[in-house]
Protein backbone atom coordinates (compact mmCIF):
# COMPACT_ATOMS: atom_id res chain seq x y z
CA UNK A 1 0.00 0.00 0.00
CA UNK A 2 1.61 3.30 -0.92
CA UNK A 3 1.62 5.84 2.12
CA UNK A 4 0.30 8.75 -0.35
CA UNK A 5 -3.40 8.61 -0.28
CA UNK A 6 -4.98 7.90 -3.62
CA UNK A 7 -7.40 10.92 -4.41
CA UNK A 8 -9.77 11.88 -7.07
CA UNK A 9 -12.84 14.17 -7.07
CA UNK A 10 -15.86 14.74 -9.14
CA UNK A 11 -17.62 18.23 -9.72
CA UNK A 12 -20.84 18.81 -11.06
CA UNK A 13 -24.89 18.71 -9.27
CA UNK A 14 -24.06 16.75 -6.66
CA UNK A 15 -27.99 15.06 -5.31
CA UNK A 16 -28.19 11.85 -2.70
CA UNK A 17 -30.70 11.25 0.04
CA UNK A 18 -29.63 10.70 3.55
CA UNK A 19 -32.66 10.23 4.97
CA UNK A 20 -36.12 8.79 3.78
CA UNK A 21 -38.32 11.07 2.14
CA UNK A 22 -41.26 9.52 2.95
CA UNK A 23 -40.68 9.96 7.07
CA UNK A 24 -39.05 13.45 6.85
CA UNK A 25 -39.33 16.92 4.11
CA UNK A 26 -37.41 17.05 1.63
CA UNK A 27 -35.23 19.88 2.36
CA UNK A 28 -33.90 17.33 5.38
CA UNK A 29 -33.32 14.19 3.48
CA UNK A 30 -32.14 15.26 0.74
CA UNK A 31 -28.38 16.64 -0.15
CA UNK A 32 -29.29 19.16 -3.57
CA UNK A 33 -25.43 21.16 -4.49
CA UNK A 34 -26.44 23.10 -7.77
CA UNK A 35 -22.46 23.04 -8.67
CA UNK A 36 -20.93 20.38 -5.79
CA UNK A 37 -17.70 18.70 -5.23
CA UNK A 38 -17.18 14.53 -4.11
CA UNK A 39 -13.63 14.35 -2.98
CA UNK A 40 -12.28 10.67 -2.58
CA UNK A 41 -9.95 9.08 -0.68
CA UNK A 42 -8.81 5.55 -1.01
CA UNK A 43 -11.95 4.70 -2.46
CA UNK A 44 -14.27 6.56 1.12
CA UNK A 45 -15.90 9.75 0.31
CA UNK A 46 -13.61 12.12 2.23
CA UNK A 47 -15.54 14.97 2.12
CA UNK A 48 -18.79 16.74 0.15
CA UNK A 49 -19.74 19.93 -0.56
CA UNK A 50 -20.10 23.25 -2.71
CA UNK A 51 -17.39 23.21 -5.35
CA UNK A 52 -16.20 26.64 -4.18
CA UNK A 53 -15.36 25.45 -0.08
CA UNK A 54 -14.60 22.11 -0.45
CA UNK A 55 -11.94 22.22 -3.12
CA UNK A 56 -10.00 24.20 -0.73
CA UNK A 57 -9.61 20.76 0.69
CA UNK A 58 -7.99 18.96 -2.60
CA UNK A 59 -4.49 20.12 -3.63
CA UNK A 60 -3.69 20.85 -7.50
CA UNK A 61 -2.07 17.24 -8.13
CA UNK A 62 -5.83 15.83 -7.31
CA UNK A 63 -7.85 14.46 -10.69
CA UNK A 64 -11.05 16.04 -10.75
CA UNK A 65 -13.79 15.06 -13.21
CA UNK A 66 -15.68 17.53 -14.17
CA UNK A 67 -19.77 16.71 -15.45
CA UNK A 68 -21.01 20.31 -15.79
CA UNK A 69 -24.87 19.63 -16.06
CA UNK A 70 -25.08 16.15 -15.22
CA UNK A 71 -25.85 14.82 -11.83
CA UNK A 72 -23.31 12.95 -9.28
CA UNK A 73 -26.02 10.75 -7.60
CA UNK A 74 -25.23 7.51 -5.42
CA UNK A 75 -25.10 4.25 -7.57
CA UNK A 76 -28.05 2.38 -7.70
CA UNK A 77 -28.57 -0.49 -5.55
CA UNK A 78 -31.37 -3.24 -7.29
CA UNK A 79 -32.71 -4.97 -4.03
CA UNK A 80 -33.81 -7.78 -5.94
CA UNK A 81 -32.18 -9.63 -9.18
CA UNK A 82 -31.68 -12.85 -10.65
CA UNK A 83 -28.13 -12.83 -12.86
CA UNK A 84 -28.72 -16.07 -14.04
CA UNK A 85 -31.99 -15.35 -16.02
CA UNK A 86 -30.31 -12.71 -17.74
CA UNK A 87 -30.28 -14.77 -21.00
CA UNK A 88 -34.05 -15.33 -20.57
CA UNK A 89 -35.29 -12.09 -20.42
CA UNK A 90 -38.25 -11.16 -22.31
CA UNK A 91 -39.21 -14.98 -22.47
CA UNK A 92 -43.40 -14.35 -24.17
CA UNK A 93 -46.88 -14.43 -22.47
CA UNK A 94 -47.35 -16.12 -18.63
CA UNK A 95 -47.56 -16.19 -15.64
CA UNK A 96 -45.65 -16.66 -12.65
CA UNK A 97 -45.83 -20.79 -11.92
CA UNK A 98 -46.02 -21.58 -15.60
CA UNK A 99 -43.28 -19.06 -16.49
CA UNK A 100 -40.70 -21.24 -13.86
CA UNK A 101 -41.88 -24.08 -15.62
CA UNK A 102 -41.27 -22.73 -19.09
CA UNK A 103 -38.72 -20.86 -19.29
CA UNK A 104 -36.71 -20.09 -16.08
CA UNK A 105 -36.42 -24.05 -14.78
CA UNK A 106 -34.59 -25.19 -18.36
CA UNK A 107 -32.58 -21.62 -18.65
CA UNK A 108 -30.95 -22.58 -15.13
CA UNK A 109 -30.61 -25.94 -15.86
CA UNK A 110 -27.38 -24.37 -18.47
CA UNK A 111 -25.62 -23.30 -15.21
CA UNK A 112 -24.16 -26.90 -14.10
CA UNK A 113 -21.66 -25.58 -16.81
CA UNK A 114 -18.94 -23.12 -14.99
CA UNK A 115 -17.48 -21.66 -18.12
CA UNK A 116 -21.79 -20.73 -19.14
CA UNK A 117 -22.00 -19.63 -15.75
CA UNK A 118 -18.66 -17.65 -16.38
CA UNK A 119 -20.29 -15.82 -19.42
CA UNK A 120 -23.35 -14.96 -18.16
CA UNK A 121 -21.93 -13.12 -15.19
CA UNK A 122 -19.35 -10.95 -17.23
CA UNK A 123 -22.42 -9.62 -19.37
CA UNK A 124 -24.80 -9.27 -16.14
CA UNK A 125 -21.84 -7.00 -14.47
CA UNK A 126 -21.54 -4.96 -17.72
CA UNK A 127 -24.78 -4.85 -18.25
CA UNK A 128 -24.88 -3.20 -14.28
CA UNK A 129 -21.98 -0.70 -14.88
CA UNK A 130 -23.77 0.46 -18.36
CA UNK A 131 -26.62 0.96 -15.80
CA UNK A 132 -25.09 2.58 -13.23
CA UNK A 133 -26.25 -0.62 -10.78
CA UNK A 134 -23.40 -0.95 -7.95
CA UNK A 135 -24.83 -2.84 -5.65
CA UNK A 136 -27.28 -5.71 -5.98
CA UNK A 137 -28.91 -8.64 -4.05
CA UNK A 138 -29.16 -11.81 -6.43
CA UNK A 139 -30.42 -15.25 -6.80
CA UNK A 140 -27.84 -17.67 -8.48
CA UNK A 141 -29.03 -21.17 -9.08
CA UNK A 142 -28.94 -24.27 -7.28
CA UNK A 143 -25.24 -25.06 -8.80
CA UNK A 144 -22.77 -24.17 -6.32
CA UNK A 145 -20.21 -22.83 -9.71
CA UNK A 146 -22.84 -20.83 -10.57
CA UNK A 147 -22.34 -18.63 -7.21
CA UNK A 148 -18.51 -18.88 -7.53
CA UNK A 149 -18.69 -17.39 -11.31
CA UNK A 150 -20.79 -14.39 -9.48
CA UNK A 151 -18.75 -14.14 -6.87
CA UNK A 152 -15.55 -14.33 -8.85
CA UNK A 153 -16.78 -11.17 -11.47
CA UNK A 154 -17.98 -9.16 -8.49
CA UNK A 155 -14.87 -9.40 -6.81
CA UNK A 156 -12.97 -8.83 -9.64
CA UNK A 157 -14.55 -5.50 -10.24
CA UNK A 158 -14.63 -4.98 -6.26
CA UNK A 159 -18.28 -4.57 -6.11
CA UNK A 160 -20.79 -4.50 -2.97
CA UNK A 161 -23.10 -7.30 -3.63
CA UNK A 162 -24.80 -10.08 -2.43
CA UNK A 163 -25.67 -13.44 -3.46
CA UNK A 164 -26.77 -16.96 -3.11
CA UNK A 165 -26.80 -20.73 -4.19
CA UNK A 166 -31.27 -21.24 -4.85
CA UNK A 167 -31.99 -24.24 -2.49
CA UNK A 168 -34.78 -26.19 -4.01
CA UNK A 169 -35.67 -29.75 -2.72
CA UNK A 170 -39.07 -30.07 -4.26
CA UNK A 171 -41.44 -29.18 -6.60
CA UNK A 172 -38.28 -28.62 -8.58
CA UNK A 173 -36.97 -30.52 -11.62
CA UNK A 174 -34.37 -33.22 -10.43
CA UNK A 175 -31.17 -31.78 -11.97
CA UNK A 176 -31.86 -28.35 -10.02
CA UNK A 177 -32.68 -30.04 -7.44
CA UNK A 178 -30.64 -30.21 -3.52
CA UNK A 179 -31.56 -32.03 -0.34
CA UNK A 180 -31.60 -30.47 2.86
CA UNK A 181 -28.29 -31.84 3.49
CA UNK A 182 -26.57 -31.02 0.58
CA UNK A 183 -28.15 -27.40 0.36
CA UNK A 184 -26.85 -27.34 3.92
CA UNK A 185 -23.52 -28.17 3.37
CA UNK A 186 -22.98 -26.22 -0.31
CA UNK A 187 -23.97 -22.94 1.51
CA UNK A 188 -22.01 -23.68 4.48
CA UNK A 189 -18.80 -24.02 1.77
CA UNK A 190 -19.85 -20.79 -0.21
CA UNK A 191 -20.27 -18.55 2.80
CA UNK A 192 -16.95 -19.62 4.09
CA UNK A 193 -15.39 -19.43 0.81
CA UNK A 194 -17.10 -15.44 -0.05
CA UNK A 195 -19.01 -13.99 2.92
CA UNK A 196 -17.46 -11.14 4.47
CA UNK A 197 -14.68 -11.72 1.66
CA UNK A 198 -13.80 -7.81 0.13
CA UNK A 199 -17.02 -6.14 -0.38
CA UNK A 200 -19.16 -9.40 -0.54
CA UNK A 201 -21.80 -11.18 1.49
CA UNK A 202 -23.61 -13.70 1.18
CA UNK A 203 -27.39 -14.71 0.84
CA UNK A 204 -29.39 -17.82 2.06
CA UNK A 205 -31.27 -18.14 -0.90
CA UNK A 206 -34.49 -20.63 -0.39
CA UNK A 207 -36.39 -20.12 -3.81
CA UNK A 208 -40.16 -19.57 -1.76
CA UNK A 209 -42.26 -21.64 -0.29
CA UNK A 210 -43.02 -23.83 -3.23
CA UNK A 211 -39.84 -25.60 -4.01
CA UNK A 212 -38.55 -25.94 -0.28
CA UNK A 213 -39.69 -28.98 2.33
CA UNK A 214 -40.17 -27.46 5.85
CA UNK A 215 -37.11 -29.12 6.48
CA UNK A 216 -34.77 -27.29 4.07
CA UNK A 217 -36.69 -24.26 5.23
CA UNK A 218 -35.59 -24.43 8.94
CA UNK A 219 -32.12 -26.11 7.81
CA UNK A 220 -32.14 -22.65 5.89
CA UNK A 221 -32.95 -20.78 9.54
CA UNK A 222 -30.66 -23.32 11.59
CA UNK A 223 -27.29 -22.07 9.21
CA UNK A 224 -28.68 -18.02 9.21
CA UNK A 225 -28.19 -18.46 13.34
CA UNK A 226 -25.09 -20.46 13.05
CA UNK A 227 -24.29 -16.90 10.40
CA UNK A 228 -26.00 -14.10 11.23
CA UNK A 229 -24.58 -11.87 9.18
CA UNK A 230 -25.50 -13.19 6.47
CA UNK A 231 -29.07 -12.37 4.65
CA UNK A 232 -31.88 -14.18 3.78
CA UNK A 233 -33.42 -13.64 0.23
CA UNK A 234 -36.60 -15.19 -1.13
CA UNK A 235 -40.06 -14.69 -2.57
CA UNK A 236 -43.56 -13.79 -1.14
CA UNK A 237 -46.33 -13.68 -2.12
CA UNK A 238 -46.04 -12.62 -5.78
CA UNK A 239 -49.08 -14.09 -7.61
CA UNK A 240 -52.61 -15.41 -6.20
CA UNK A 241 -51.77 -18.65 -7.76
CA UNK A 242 -48.62 -19.17 -6.25
CA UNK A 243 -50.30 -17.79 -2.58
CA UNK A 244 -53.35 -20.58 -2.82
CA UNK A 245 -50.62 -23.30 -3.63
CA UNK A 246 -48.60 -22.48 -0.61
CA UNK A 247 -51.64 -22.52 1.60
CA UNK A 248 -52.16 -26.31 0.16
CA UNK A 249 -48.44 -27.06 0.39
CA UNK A 250 -48.57 -25.89 4.22
CA UNK A 251 -52.49 -26.16 5.59
CA UNK A 252 -50.59 -25.81 9.19
CA UNK A 253 -49.82 -22.27 8.49
CA UNK A 254 -52.09 -19.38 8.68
CA UNK A 255 -50.57 -17.96 5.42
CA UNK A 256 -47.85 -17.53 3.10
CA UNK A 257 -45.46 -15.59 5.89
CA UNK A 258 -46.24 -17.94 8.48
CA UNK A 259 -44.56 -20.16 6.98
CA UNK A 260 -41.66 -18.47 6.88
CA UNK A 261 -42.00 -17.23 10.15
CA UNK A 262 -42.49 -20.65 11.76
CA UNK A 263 -39.16 -21.88 10.05
CA UNK A 264 -37.46 -19.05 11.45
CA UNK A 265 -36.71 -16.96 8.51
CA UNK A 266 -38.01 -13.37 9.34
CA UNK A 267 -36.06 -10.36 10.92
CA UNK A 268 -33.81 -8.15 10.28
CA UNK A 269 -31.34 -9.09 7.17
CA UNK A 270 -34.38 -10.90 5.71
CA UNK A 271 -35.07 -9.58 2.27
CA UNK A 272 -38.46 -11.05 0.53
CA UNK A 273 -38.79 -10.18 -3.18
CA UNK A 274 -42.91 -8.42 -4.17
CA UNK A 275 -45.15 -9.34 -1.28
CA UNK A 276 -47.73 -7.87 -3.77
CA UNK A 277 -50.82 -9.88 -1.71
CA UNK A 278 -49.93 -9.64 1.55
CA UNK A 279 -52.48 -9.12 4.10
CA UNK A 280 -52.01 -6.39 6.59
CA UNK A 281 -51.71 -8.53 8.70
CA UNK A 282 -49.07 -10.21 7.21
CA UNK A 283 -47.48 -6.67 6.81
CA UNK A 284 -47.63 -5.89 10.07
CA UNK A 285 -45.50 -9.16 11.08
CA UNK A 286 -43.30 -7.71 8.16
CA UNK A 287 -42.84 -4.28 10.48
CA UNK A 288 -42.68 -6.27 13.53
CA UNK A 289 -39.94 -8.36 12.51
CA UNK A 290 -37.92 -5.73 10.76
CA UNK A 291 -38.31 -7.67 7.63
CA UNK A 292 -37.28 -5.81 4.52
CA UNK A 293 -39.31 -6.15 1.19
CA UNK A 294 -37.94 -5.52 -2.68
CA UNK A 295 -40.57 -3.72 -4.85
CA UNK A 296 -40.37 -4.95 -8.57
CA UNK A 297 -42.37 -3.69 -10.31
CA UNK A 298 -41.47 -4.26 -14.02
CA UNK A 299 -41.77 -7.84 -13.10
CA UNK A 300 -45.30 -7.74 -11.80
CA UNK A 301 -46.59 -5.60 -14.69
CA UNK A 302 -44.72 -8.11 -17.04
CA UNK A 303 -46.67 -11.53 -15.27
CA UNK A 304 -49.55 -9.43 -14.43
CA UNK A 305 -49.14 -10.91 -10.71
CA UNK A 306 -50.33 -7.47 -9.22
CA UNK A 307 -50.05 -4.00 -7.75
CA UNK A 308 -47.78 -3.17 -4.84
CA UNK A 309 -49.71 -0.94 -2.46
CA UNK A 310 -47.02 1.42 -1.13
CA UNK A 311 -50.20 2.94 0.91
CA UNK A 312 -51.24 -0.29 2.39
CA UNK A 313 -47.24 -1.21 3.25
CA UNK A 314 -47.20 2.41 5.21
CA UNK A 315 -50.18 1.82 6.62
CA UNK A 316 -48.52 -1.30 8.68
CA UNK A 317 -48.31 -0.70 12.17
CA UNK A 318 -44.38 -0.13 11.99
CA UNK A 319 -42.03 1.31 9.67
CA UNK A 320 -40.79 -1.07 6.51
CA UNK A 321 -37.76 -0.40 4.95
CA UNK A 322 -38.40 -1.56 1.23
CA UNK A 323 -35.65 -1.03 -1.52
CA UNK A 324 -36.47 -1.69 -5.75
CA UNK A 325 -35.49 -4.77 -7.68
CA UNK A 326 -35.47 -5.40 -10.94
CA UNK A 327 -36.12 -8.75 -10.80
CA UNK A 328 -34.08 -9.95 -14.18
CA UNK A 329 -35.36 -12.15 -16.13
CA UNK A 330 -39.12 -11.66 -15.28
CA UNK A 331 -38.14 -7.88 -14.79
CA UNK A 332 -37.76 -6.05 -18.37
CA UNK A 333 -34.93 -3.94 -17.52
CA UNK A 334 -31.47 -3.44 -15.94
CA UNK A 335 -32.31 0.14 -15.19
CA UNK A 336 -32.93 1.76 -12.08
CA UNK A 337 -34.39 4.73 -13.61
CA UNK A 338 -36.90 2.51 -15.64
CA UNK A 339 -37.80 0.84 -13.08
CA UNK A 340 -38.72 3.82 -10.94
CA UNK A 341 -41.09 4.94 -13.51
CA UNK A 342 -42.69 1.65 -13.29
CA UNK A 343 -42.79 2.41 -9.66
CA UNK A 344 -44.74 5.50 -9.73
CA UNK A 345 -46.84 3.74 -12.84
CA UNK A 346 -47.97 0.79 -10.80
CA UNK A 347 -48.55 3.38 -7.28
CA UNK A 348 -50.93 5.61 -9.90
CA UNK A 349 -52.76 2.73 -10.16
CA UNK A 350 -53.41 2.05 -7.17
CA UNK A 351 -54.89 5.38 -6.74
CA UNK A 352 -51.81 6.63 -5.02
CA UNK A 353 -48.50 8.72 -5.98
CA UNK A 354 -44.94 9.19 -4.82
CA UNK A 355 -42.82 12.11 -5.89
CA UNK A 356 -39.49 12.02 -7.47
CA UNK A 357 -37.16 12.32 -4.00
CA UNK A 358 -39.09 9.04 -3.02
CA UNK A 359 -38.59 7.00 -6.25
CA UNK A 360 -34.90 8.23 -5.89
CA UNK A 361 -34.76 7.07 -2.37
CA UNK A 362 -36.02 3.25 -3.47
CA UNK A 363 -33.10 3.04 -5.55
CA UNK A 364 -30.17 3.95 -3.98
CA UNK A 365 -30.13 4.80 0.07
CA UNK A 366 -34.10 2.79 0.97
CA UNK A 367 -32.68 -0.10 -1.40
CA UNK A 368 -29.19 -0.18 0.76
CA UNK A 369 -30.92 -0.18 3.87
CA UNK A 370 -33.37 -2.45 3.27
CA UNK A 371 -30.27 -5.24 2.36
CA UNK A 372 -28.25 -4.31 5.56
CA UNK A 373 -25.84 -2.17 3.54
CA UNK A 374 -26.57 1.29 4.32
CA UNK A 375 -23.70 2.07 6.32
CA UNK A 376 -21.48 1.32 3.48
CA UNK A 377 -23.12 2.49 0.79
CA UNK A 378 -26.92 4.63 -0.88
CA UNK A 379 -26.34 8.05 -0.15
CA UNK A 380 -23.25 10.95 -0.76
CA UNK A 381 -21.90 11.32 2.98
CA UNK A 382 -18.43 10.78 4.16
CA UNK A 383 -16.80 8.02 5.17
CA UNK A 384 -19.51 5.91 3.05
CA UNK A 385 -17.97 3.83 0.09
CA UNK A 386 -17.74 5.78 -3.12
CA UNK A 387 -19.68 4.08 -5.65
CA UNK A 388 -21.12 6.27 -8.28
CA UNK A 389 -23.54 6.72 -11.17
CA UNK A 390 -23.45 10.19 -13.19
CA UNK A 391 -26.73 10.69 -14.39
CA UNK A 392 -26.55 12.85 -18.09
CA UNK A 393 -29.90 14.63 -18.32
CA UNK A 394 -29.47 14.99 -22.05
CA UNK A 395 -28.82 11.91 -22.82
CA UNK A 396 -31.59 11.65 -25.83
CA UNK A 397 -33.04 14.53 -28.02
CA UNK A 398 -36.13 14.57 -25.79
CA UNK A 399 -34.83 14.37 -22.75
CA UNK A 400 -32.61 17.01 -23.62
CA UNK A 401 -35.56 19.13 -24.71
CA UNK A 402 -37.92 18.32 -21.51
CA UNK A 403 -34.68 18.99 -19.08
CA UNK A 404 -34.18 22.49 -20.69
CA UNK A 405 -37.77 23.42 -18.89
CA UNK A 406 -37.36 21.87 -15.36
CA UNK A 407 -37.56 24.50 -12.70
CA UNK A 408 -35.86 22.04 -9.59
CA UNK A 409 -34.17 19.16 -8.95
CA UNK A 410 -36.99 17.02 -7.70
CA UNK A 411 -38.26 17.57 -11.34
CA UNK A 412 -35.37 17.16 -13.17
CA UNK A 413 -34.82 13.33 -10.93
CA UNK A 414 -38.38 13.02 -12.05
CA UNK A 415 -37.97 13.68 -15.95
CA UNK A 416 -34.72 11.07 -15.67
CA UNK A 417 -36.98 8.54 -13.90
CA UNK A 418 -39.70 8.55 -16.64
CA UNK A 419 -37.64 8.95 -19.60
CA UNK A 420 -34.51 8.30 -18.37
CA UNK A 421 -32.68 4.68 -18.98
CA UNK A 422 -28.68 3.54 -20.01
CA UNK A 423 -28.21 6.08 -21.97
CA UNK A 424 -28.44 8.55 -18.78
CA UNK A 425 -25.43 6.84 -17.78
CA UNK A 426 -22.96 8.92 -18.66
CA UNK A 427 -19.92 6.95 -15.91
CA UNK A 428 -20.22 4.37 -13.11
CA UNK A 429 -17.41 4.44 -10.34
CA UNK A 430 -16.90 1.96 -8.00
CA UNK A 431 -14.97 2.49 -4.93
CA UNK A 432 -13.57 5.57 -6.40
CA UNK A 433 -12.56 4.28 -9.67
CA UNK A 434 -14.34 4.74 -13.38
CA UNK A 435 -15.69 1.68 -13.74
CA UNK A 436 -18.00 2.32 -16.73
CA UNK A 437 -17.89 5.31 -19.23
CA UNK A 438 -20.32 6.03 -21.55
CA UNK A 439 -18.61 6.11 -25.30
CA UNK A 440 -19.79 9.24 -27.08
CA UNK A 441 -21.23 6.90 -30.20
CA UNK A 442 -23.93 4.91 -26.88
CA UNK A 443 -25.42 8.30 -26.53
CA UNK A 444 -26.48 9.53 -29.62
N1 LIG B 1 -40.70 -17.09 -7.49
C1 LIG B 1 -39.91 -18.18 -7.39
N2 LIG B 1 -38.90 -18.13 -8.27
C2 LIG B 1 -39.04 -16.99 -8.95
C3 LIG B 1 -38.29 -16.37 -9.98
O1 LIG B 1 -37.28 -16.88 -10.47
N3 LIG B 1 -38.75 -15.16 -10.42
C4 LIG B 1 -39.85 -14.58 -9.90
N4 LIG B 1 -40.24 -13.40 -10.38
N5 LIG B 1 -40.57 -15.15 -8.94
C5 LIG B 1 -40.17 -16.33 -8.46
ZN1 LIG C 1 -37.29 -12.95 -8.29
Amino acid sequence: MSLVPHRIALRGHVVSCRLDPRLFPSNEAVIDIDDGLVVVEDGVIAAVGPYDSTRLSVDSTTHVAHYPGSLISPGFVDAHVHYAQTPMIASHGTTLLDWLTRYTFPNEERFSDVAYARGVAKFFFDELLRNGTTSVLAFCTVFRESTDAFFEEASRRNMRVIGGKVLMDRNAPPTLSDTVQSGYDDSKALIERWHGKGRLRYAITPRFAPTSSEGQLRSAATLWREFPTCVVHSHVSENLDEVNWVRTLFPHRSGYLDVYDDAGLLGRGSVLAHGVHLTSDELDRVAETSTSLAHCPTSNTFLGSGLFSFDRVNAARQHIDVGLGTDIGAGTSFSLLATMAEAYKVAALTESSMDAYELFYLATLGGARALGIGEFVGSLEVGKEADFVVLDPRSSPLLAYRSERVSSTEEQLFVLAMMGDYRSVAATYIAGELSYERSVASSE
